[in-house]
């Protein structure tokens, strides 16, 4: 499979020799010493030309090896370091395995590993060969029996994937569960959890009339903060079954929840495994935002039942089939329950601000690389966020019938199969009778794509020329580009702010036109004067967008555009434009900036949470993205002044706001609510840069009752670095003891406050009781909220922000590889880094050279230089 370098390519795949229709696992656990025995049911492929059989399997000790329950003498196999290969198996047989694992060791979080008394797996990508012995890849898939047998006492629930078929007493306080998982399921999606756990559950009968019950399990003081995960559960199978026709398939579906786990969560078959943090929620201790995160999570995992389960990936190159389509699936469920513009708007920011600078980066690839060394590396914003973005291009191209019956072919004809990119565009062709052979470009080509577009109006004959020319940027291996085939929206008014129906030339009467070349031009006849034009309405191209507009053209952009995503983005355009000093009438544009927040922020009519979108100006790392080179200092000067200018210009609306809003934002957790206390809480964060005493954020800290308020009167009082701020944090810190997922959330605070001092406060929790590296969470609220949230810390001009982190992550990379990668990848801007920061980096990632053991780290570090 690997070549010599230990690359592995899209362009070598073979399909397995032997196929392996059924597993039998059966598991001894215990934290320490948990033995496993694997029955393999093995079969020759007729259609593959013969080999000996190779399994992977890591860190396994080999207790026992049979066929056909014949002891194998040990010259019939030959054991390494990545597994088990049996030269000379004559045909179909079956292969016992029995192995020794170390779960309380396991600090990688990958196969078996324990957490507070707790034994849980994680499998995905190449985690199960850390359990068994295995064909170890997604196109193995076979039905599994599961037995489970452990101490009574300390692991009175025994869960795995599919139903519950049984189970019983054993000798010595022991007990066993036996689960049977009927769908041909690859073991990556395998997962077991033992544990003194409790739960909440519900029954719900299928649309199908399957009686399902629903449960999230959690250590029992967290049970009762499980009760909105439970309901999300609810809202994500209905809604499946609502938009998209597809129907639970087994008896149960279980959630637990893991305080220690390296991403967001799992989607194992029947037993989804979340991070504690997208499960756990009440009043006291989650925010609005986790809220909404753990709903669209649970939502994502659930949803992965269809799109990644029962439809599963041929190989790794195929990962956006299944995480690009579950993202625009889960990305659909939130906007169909809440408000559809908030959803798009913070959609794109996420991809503005990160994937576009990944895909900008020393770390860019496309949505399916033709090549890895380490498959963990490419969990990426490029293969989530922009593989849904592609998918969404698709909708928008194909219209929601027709789009549906393509999903309703592609998952009819790959039912139970290994797919690929390929089955699913064949899927929408042929519904959509449609060639999407240009269209696929998109899963093959990295960069963002810009759009570049002139205007033209000839008065005397009524006649409107726009010229449209795309363009991708070279990436890292891919020095030239060819034209994608994408939808262009548009949309041209008046003075008066009036829709104009004109259509142009070639584009059958509609107010959407396919690019498809590398320049395009449209005509439009009949105008009585200049139109202003507006683009990729619901941004539904993921692509940058270069139109010379003019400040006044922005500002009435912002108010006649029916299209809310572009309302909200011609702000975001003025505010850059202002930001990076690019208008020529720079005062003109600033005026016209303000006066543009200063009516929404009076517009009774407006939703609270689209103003405070608007709000919002444009983080560090989307101008990280506008421009070239990188001059930090001067891309954080001009938004704190800018800032600054607002909250004095706005100081008296921004406290009308802030405390007409008071009844609104006491609400509870209905939309309403908790846009009121979004923009309530972006209003006090600009009213507190006027007060140094910062009595108001001051006031609501104390008088609180969510913890969103609370949270965010914290982080006014941090970032203004007001006088009560270290009593608050204390407060904060001992009405949370104890807590780890709230303790993470002021330990992030610490670590983004905005000045030079969050170093030596970083440093200070590093040698202190809350550092824990062996948990994930931890580790990402303290080192990843600097290196990724505290631009002023981070890109500290001496280097020693980058020092900081370096020094951290050898030592993390021997606990978690993962995680110490992920960190590492703080680093992917740094050659568009100007002046001294540049060779500041560079002399640190030379420092690490040699430093790490996993391929995760040096996989990254050599991408980093390369
Ligand atoms: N597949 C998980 C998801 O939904 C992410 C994940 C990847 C989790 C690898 C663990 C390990 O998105
Ligand atoms: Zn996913």
């Amino acid at each position: 499979m690997s070549r010599d370098d230990g690359s592995i390519h899209l362009s070598d795949y073979r399909p397995p020799a032997w196929r392996i229709p059924r597993v039998e696992i059966e598991f001894d656990l215990d934290a320490d010493a948990t033995e496993v025995t694997t029955r393999l049911r093995l079969e020759p492929d007729p259609a593959q030309p013969p080999a000996p059989l190779e399994l992977d399997g890591e860190d396994l000790e080999l207790l026992a090896i049979r066929v056909d329950g014949v002891e194998l003498p040990p010259e019939s196999y030959v054991l390494g370091e990545r597994g088990l290969r049996i030269p000379d198996l004559d045909g179909a047989c079956t292969l016992e395995t029995r192995v020794r694992i170390r779960p309380s060791a396991n600090t990688r979080l990958e196969g078996l590993y324990a957490s507070r008394g707790a034994l849980f797996t994680q499998c995905e990508a190449e985690g199960f060969r850390r359990i068994a012995f295995m064909l170890d890849r997604p196109d193995v898939m076979p039905v599994w029996d599961i037995v489970l047998r452990a101490d009574r006492a300390r692991y009175p629930v025994l869960l795995a994937n599919g139903n519950p078929v049984g189970g019983g007493e054993l000798p010595d306080g022991r007990h066993l569960a036996r689960w049977h998982n009927p769908h041909a399921t690859p073991p990556y999606l395998f997962a077991v959890v033992a544990g003194d756990f409790g739960c909440v559950q519900s029954e719900i009968v299928a649309a199908d009339g399957r009686n399902v019950r629903l449960a999230v399990w959690a250590a029992h003081a967290d049970v009762p903060r499980c009760r909105y995960a439970l309901g999300a559960v609810e809202r994500a199978l209905r809604w499946d079954e609502r938009r998209f026709g597809r129907v639970y398939d087994l008896d149960v579906f279980n959630v637990v929840a893991a305080q220690d786990f390296t991403m967001g969560a799992m989607e194992n078959k029947g037993l989804n495994i979340f991070n504690a943090r997208y499960v756990l929620a009440d009043e006291e201790t989650a925010t609005d935002a986790d809220y909404l995160g753990i709903e669209s999570v649970i939502g994502h995992e659930y949803f992965h039942n269809w799109s990644g389960n029962r439809v599963t990936l041929r190989d790794w190159f195929q990962l956006s089939l299944k995480e690009g389509l579950t993202v625009f699936r889960d990305q659909e469920f939130t906007a169909d329950l809440h408000s559809r513009a908030v959803k798009r708007i913070e959609d794109v920011r996420l991809l503005r601000a990160r994937q576009f600078a990944e895909d900008a980066g020393s770390l860019a690839h496309p949505v399916r690389p033709p090549s890895y060394r380490e498959i963990n590396n490419f969990y990426t914003l490029t293969i989530y966020e922009k593989g849904a973005e592609i998918v969404r291009m698709l909708y928008t191209l194909l219209g929601e019938a027709t789009f549906r019956a393509g999903m309703d072919l592609y998952f009819a004809r790959n039912d139970g199969r290994a797919a690929t990119v390929e089955d699913f565009l064949a899927a929408h062709a042929e519904a959509s009778g449609r060639d999407l052979s240009q269209f696929a470009r998109w899963y093959a080509q990295a960069g963002t794509p810009e759009i570049r577009i002139r205007d033209d109006y000839d008065a005397a004959t009524g006649t409107y020329t726009l010229e449209i020319a795309q363009r991708t940027p070279p990436t890292p291996g891919q020095p030239d580009k060819h034209p994608l085939h994408m939808p262009l929206r548009f949309a041209l008014y008046d003075e008066a702010g009036r829709r104009l129906r004109t259509a142009p030339r070639g584009a059958g009467g509609a107010d959407q036109v396919e690019l498809v070349a590398t320049r395009h031009r449209l005509r439009f006849h009949g105008l009585s004067a200049r139109p202003l034009p507006a683009f990729n309405q619901g941004f539904a191209a993921p692509v940058k967008l270069d139109f010379p507009y003019s400040p006044a053209q922005l500002g009435r952009l912002a108010r006649c555009e029916r299209d809310p995503f572009n309302r909200w983005d011609a702000l975001q355009r003025l505010a850059t434009g202002v930001l990076l000093e690019r208008f020529e009438a720079h005062v003109e544009a600033q005026d016209g900036l303000s006066a543009a927040l200063g009516a929404l922020l009076d517009d009774p009519a407006q939703d609270p949470a689209f103003v405070a979108e608007c709000l919002v100006l444009p983080d560090f790392d989307t101008l990280a993205e506008s421009v070239q080179a990188i001059d930090v200092d001067s891309l954080l000067a001009a938004r704190e002044t800018l800032l600054d200018q607002l909250a004095f210009e706005h100081a008296e609306r921004l406290r009308a706001r802030y405390h007409a809003l008071a009844d609104a934002a006491a609400g509870g957790l209905d939309g309403a609510a908790m846009g009121a206390r979004r923009l309530r809480n972006l209003c006090l964060a600009l009213l507190t840069r006027l007060d140094r005493e910062a009595a108001l954020a001051q006031a609501q800290f104390e008088g609180a009752r969510s913890m969103t308020d609370r949270l965010g009167a914290l982080r006014c009082l941090v970032e203004a670095d007001a006088q009560g701020r270290h009593a608050a944090m204390e407060a904060f810190a001992a009405r949370h003891a104890g807590d780890d997922l709230v303790t993470d959330k002021w330990i992030a605070l610490v670590a983004m406050r905005p000045d030079a001092g969050a170093q030596a406060e970083v440093r200070a929790l590093l040698g202190s009781s809350h550092w824990t590296p062996t948990n994930p969470n931890r580790v990402r609220a303290v080192l990843g909220s600097f290196a990724r949230a505290n631009p002023t810390a981070f890109h500290a001009a001496d280097g020693s922000g980058y020092a900081l982190l370096a020094e951290q992550l050898p030592g993390l990379d021997a606990i978690n590889p993962q995680v110490a990668a992920r960190l590492l990848g703080a680093f992917e801007s740094w050659r568009r880094l100007a002046g001294p920061r540049r060779e500041r980096v560079r002399e640190t990632l030379d420092g690490l050279q040699g430093r790490f053991a996993s391929s995760d780290c040096r996989d990254l570090l050599a991408r980093l230089l390369g």
